[in-house]
């Protein structure tokens, strides 16, 4: 779609139910290389991210069956360990897959993803990590082949929280030798998604959520059938619709205990929010208030809301002040380690 033609003057009302998380689908699809057989995935989002991976599976030589609100995974003749250029491209979350590749098969090759609208994409947390655990790189003309004879278990501290690097280090590290133990990772509910879809498939995950998760190394993952977890972006997308018409929605299938921030904003802005275990009802104001945000690491207010909260903003009565952390600026922030050991974020 080039564009979209929207007649506005009009408030938003009624139901919606809130779709599987695309977020978690992409590195659980990526999973599915790791137990080399059958995975059987419910509510993945239909979006042109997820039809990605699954030309990505399918030119390493997956079998991919969509039918309804279910998609097939078979994985049992992956022939080839190289990412096509042009699809690695088109879609920077496919580094993702490297993980799984190394975990399953020792050998990954693929190029830079580049950068995107929303600033450079580097993958040097990425890298390290695979180093840690023992996996050769070798960076040719913009190529990289990542391989190894095998993974031993090891301990990895990442420099920063990032969501796909802690992602791909537990998924290099599930089918390793001995206990791989990472820190100072993503806490986001994606990785908590991933953690509970590798445990259904016999790896043995523990700590996601918290600021370290240990990975012990099992021989071999079986076939599995997973359900998808709610989107939290697209459930505060649709909660800021509501916000930005004066409107009155309630959305269903969605996990309010993972968008508590953009609740508390929303609030803050003036809306009136009821909220149940899996629904949120929300009735806007007549005029939003203005509020100030700042995007964090989870559990703060999240990156990807911060555009949505910014078109939403332009209508309300006063001046909002909107800081981006995560992107690009993210090198303000130094690292607190406390005395027990945990670290915090300060802005320098
Ligand atoms: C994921 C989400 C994306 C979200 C982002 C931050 C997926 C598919 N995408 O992206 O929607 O906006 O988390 O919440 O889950 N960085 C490095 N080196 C690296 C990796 C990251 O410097 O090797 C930096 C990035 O440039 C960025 C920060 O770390 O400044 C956070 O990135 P990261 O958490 O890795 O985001 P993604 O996993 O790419």
């Amino acid at each position: 779609m080039s564009n979209y033609i929207i007649e506005g003057g009009k408030r938003v009302e009624g139901k919606v139910k809130i779709s599987g998380s695309k977020n978690s689908s992409l590195p659980i699809i990526a999973a599915t290389i790791l137990n080399g057989g059958k995975t059987t995935l419910y509510n993945v989002p239909k979006i042109k991210d997820t039809e990605m991976m699954y030309e990505i599976l399918k030119t390493l030589g997956a079998k991919v069956e969509k039918k309804n609100n279910k998609v097939v995974i078979d994985t049992s003749k992956i022939e080839k360990l190289e990412i096509p250029d042009d699809l690695m491209h088109k879609m920077r979350s496919s580094v993702i897959l490297a993980g799984a590749m190394l975990g399953k098969y020792h050998e990954a090759t693929f190029t830079y993803p580049g950068g995107c609208d929303i600033g450079t994409r580097p993958i040097d947390l990425h890298l390290k990590s695979f180093e840690k655990l023992g996996i050769n790189i070798d960076k040719n003309y913009g190529k990289i082949r990542c391989f190894c004879d095998r993974i031993v278990g090891e301990k990895i501290d990442l420099d920063f929280p990032s969501v796909g690097a802690t992602e791909n280090a537990i998924l290099a590290a599930c089918l390793a030798e001995g206990t791989t133990v990472i820190t100072n990772v993503a806490r986001e509910p994606e990785i908590i998604d991933l953690q509970n879809f590798l445990n259904r498939m016999g790896a043995k995950v523990k700590g996601a959520g918290s600021n370290k998760i240990e990975i012990e190394g099992v021989k071999k993952l079986k076939d599995v059938s997973y359900n998808i977890m709610p989107d939290r972006i697209e459930a505060g997308t649709f909660l800021c619709l509501s916000a930005i018409s004066g409107g009155h929605l309630l959305l269903e299938d969605v996990n309010p205990s993972h968008i508590v921030p953009i609740l508390t904003k929303l609030e803050e802005a003036g809306c009136n929010l009821d909220i149940k275990k899996n629904e949120i009802e929300i009735e806007a104001p007549k005029r939003l208030k203005a509020v100030d945000i700042k995007t964090m690491p989870y559990p703060g207010f999240p990156t990807d809301m911060q555009s949505i909260f910014a078109t939403t903003l332009t209508i309300a009565k006063g001046t909002s002040v909107i800081v981006e952390n995560i992107f690009e600026n993210r090198y303000k922030y130094t690292r607190r380690i406390s005395k027990n050991g945990s670290k915090n974020y300060n802005r320098r």
